[in-house]
């Protein structure tokens, strides 16, 4: 047990701490990988109300460190059928390895009088309950939306994924998709075959949401095509099947090969480059027929994939990343030739990040106008997360 603690402790402590993002956090190699995969997700899941727990049983402010334990012993002890006594002692013995002895009695403290804290009330059962601050419960309430939806999604969610350039539709036979067409289809989870699909580019894991962030460009064979935020590539990749010729930038190099091996994996060809989205270059001045600007955000619609989302915000984010967007789609607008689409989306829904960005950006350029693609509001078009949708916002633009 002290061993996959150790590991799902580096691994909350990568989260909750410094910042990582779970899905990457846990895509590296664990020798426990079921144990440390359900705990750690199920941690991030119950963050708040783990927190909470957290204040309820310690009289003194806990060391940042040692909360990157307690947070899943303590799922563990609720959420599992891990027996109790191998959890407390598996966090009292690797605490004591980790922090000094000083600091067992502290911890079986905690965990022993997990059952005497009465059930919580008000903003913080809320919060514990939708696992996320109150200010952007609030802020989605008074946007109009159903915070509860949005921020408690489905647990039952089912995996889309497309059939690449390489795939053929007899790659698919047998599979026992809940549901296909030649152009993919949904699973209740990935497979092994179809996850070695993947592996050999001849599928993509795609939401049909990010789908739609080229489909709303109409038909681009043959046109030049700019993604101005593109890593990991799913759209890019994507585009370049279409028969668009490519050019993915991003800001960070790292996440510059991601779209370099997931073009290679699939076949498509893409000029992959780092690119800082908020500064003008000249070399592209009116030069695409297409550009995508798939703003960085808040992430907010895609809450069930990425429960991590919701950790570690203030409500100064939203402002912030809301002139990040604004300033990336100005930019990325000079590159759009005359008769040209620009395609503005975020798998975020607050107003602030959707549709006040478009609202502001063709009060301020005239010589862009919306067009209607499914549009469900002046400004473009809100995809609702549910079981096989990701929630996202579109909105297309041509350049006159
Ligand atoms: C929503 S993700 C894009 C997802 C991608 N379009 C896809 O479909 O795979 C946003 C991306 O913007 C990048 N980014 C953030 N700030 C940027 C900037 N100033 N310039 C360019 N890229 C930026 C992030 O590194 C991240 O990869």
């Amino acid at each position: 047990m002290q061993e996959t603690f150790a590991e799902i402790y580096e691994a909350v402590d990568q989260v909750i701490r410094r910042g990582g993002y779970l899905n990457i956090v846990l895509s590296a190699e664990f020798k426990h990988r079921a144990e440390v995969h359900f705990v750690v997700k199920g941690t991030v899941e119950h963050y708040f109300e783990l927190k909470f727990l957290i204040e309820a049983l310690a009289p003194k402010k806990v060391k940042p460190a040692l909360v990157s334990l307690l947070l899943p012993a303590l799922f563990m002890l609720k959420y599992s059928d891990i027996p109790r006594f191998a959890v407390t002692s598996g966090a009292v013995e690797f605490a004591g390895k980790r922090f000094g002895a000083g600091v067992k009695g502290f911890v079986n403290a905690v965990l022993k009088n997990v059952d005497k804290i009465p059930p919580l009330t008000g903003k913080k059962e809320l919060e514990a309950r939708l696992n996320a601050p109150y200010f952007l419960v609030e802020a989605l309430e008074k946007d109009g939306f159903d915070a509860e939806k949005i921020l408690r999604p489905e647990k039952s969610r089912l995996v889309h994924f497309r059939l690449g350039k390489k795939g053929s539709p007899k790659d698919l036979e047998g599979l026992g998709a809940l549901e296909s067409s030649e152009a993919g289809g949904w699973f209740s989870e990935p497979d092994k075959r179809l996850s070695a699909l993947n592996s050999e580019g001849k599928i993509s894991f795609i939401s049909p949401s990010s789908m739609e962030c080229v489909n709303a460009f109409g038909n681009i064979a043959g046109k030049s095509f700019l993604d101005v935020a593109a890593a990991p590539g799913g759209k890019s990749v994507y585009a370049s099947d279409k028969g668009a010729a490519v050019t993915a930038g991003d800001i960070h190099p790292h996440r510059v090969e991601l779209i370099k091996s997931y073009a290679r994996r699939t076949g498509a060809i893409i000029n992959a480059l780092t690119n800082d989205a908020t500064i003008f270059r000249s070399d592209w001045e009116g030069a695409f027929d297409c550009v995508l600007v798939d703003a960085p955000c808040m992430g907010l619609g895609v809450v069930g994939a990425r429960p991590d989302v919701t950790l570690n915000r203030s409500p100064s984010d939203i402002e912030t990343i809301s002139r990040l967007q604004k300033g990336i789609l100005s930019v990325s607008s000079r590159y759009v030739k005359p008769g040209g689409k620009l395609v503005y989306s975020t798998c975020s829904l607050l107003k602030a990040e959707s549709s006040a960005i478009i609202s502001d950006f063709v009060q301020n350029n005239d010589e862009f106008r919306i067009l209607n693609y499914k549009n469900n509001c002046e400004f473009g078009r809100y995809i609702m997360p549910d079981d096989r949708w990701d929630g996202f916002f579109v909105s297309v633009t041509e350049r006159r």
